[in-house]
């Protein structure tokens, strides 16, 4: 697939098949996570893969996973994230969500379904994952087999909105 392709295939996924997510599959994300850029390559990436059932048990305390096989916390270090210097802006938060697209896109390529979760509460999974201080938990990344019937790429006429209303050429 070109990458619009890939881009335009993706979708949230909220079903998902019990079949577990292959070795290799995972590897595959985890290194399209690996090569993704960071500000200043500070690499402040820090994540936890759930695949057990005491994960998903800690993690599903405060965030809906939709039963997928494998879950994805994506954590941000502070002290190793690139800070800019005019208004002391921490990157953690740009840099995990471009590590979490990456992984993301490379599921879509592998066949998988997956979905970005925001909708958690930090401190819970803080506690439950014994996070340090430094580490912000920033994304939750739900991957697996779909279940049922894919949303289709031409979607994105109807949901999205027409170039010209957020592009500004002045
Ligand atoms: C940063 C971000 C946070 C999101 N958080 C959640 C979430 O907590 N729960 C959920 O079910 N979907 C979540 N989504 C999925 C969006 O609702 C979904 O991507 C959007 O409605 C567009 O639909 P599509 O991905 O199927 O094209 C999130 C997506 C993004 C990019």
């Amino acid at each position: 697939m070109s990458f619009i392709d890939i881009a335009k295939a993706r979708y949230a996924c909220r079903k998902y098949q019990t079949r577990k997510v292959e070795k290799e599959k995972l590897d595959k994300i985890l290194e399209a996570a690996r090569v993704a850029p960071t500000a200043a390559n500070c690499q402040p990436q820090k994540l936890i893969v759930v695949q057990e059932k005491e994960g998903f048990e800690k993690v599903n305390k405060t965030a809906r996973t939709y039963d997928a096989p494998l879950v994805i916390i994506v954590c941000g270090d502070v002290n190793r994230a690139w800070t800019r210097p005019f208004d002391g802006k921490k990157h953690n938060d740009i840099d995990t969500s471009i590590i979490t697209d990456h992984m993301m896109l490379q599921a879509t390529d592998l066949g998988l379904g997956s979905v970005w979760i925001c909708y958690f509460n930090p401190e819970v999974i803080r506690t439950e994952f014994n996070l340090p201080e430094n580490l912000e938990p920033i994304s939750i990344l739900a991957i697996g087999y779909a279940d049922g019937e894919a949303q289709s790429p031409d979607r994105h006429d109807k949901t999205r909105l027409p170039i010209e209303a957020f592009v500004f050429r002045p």
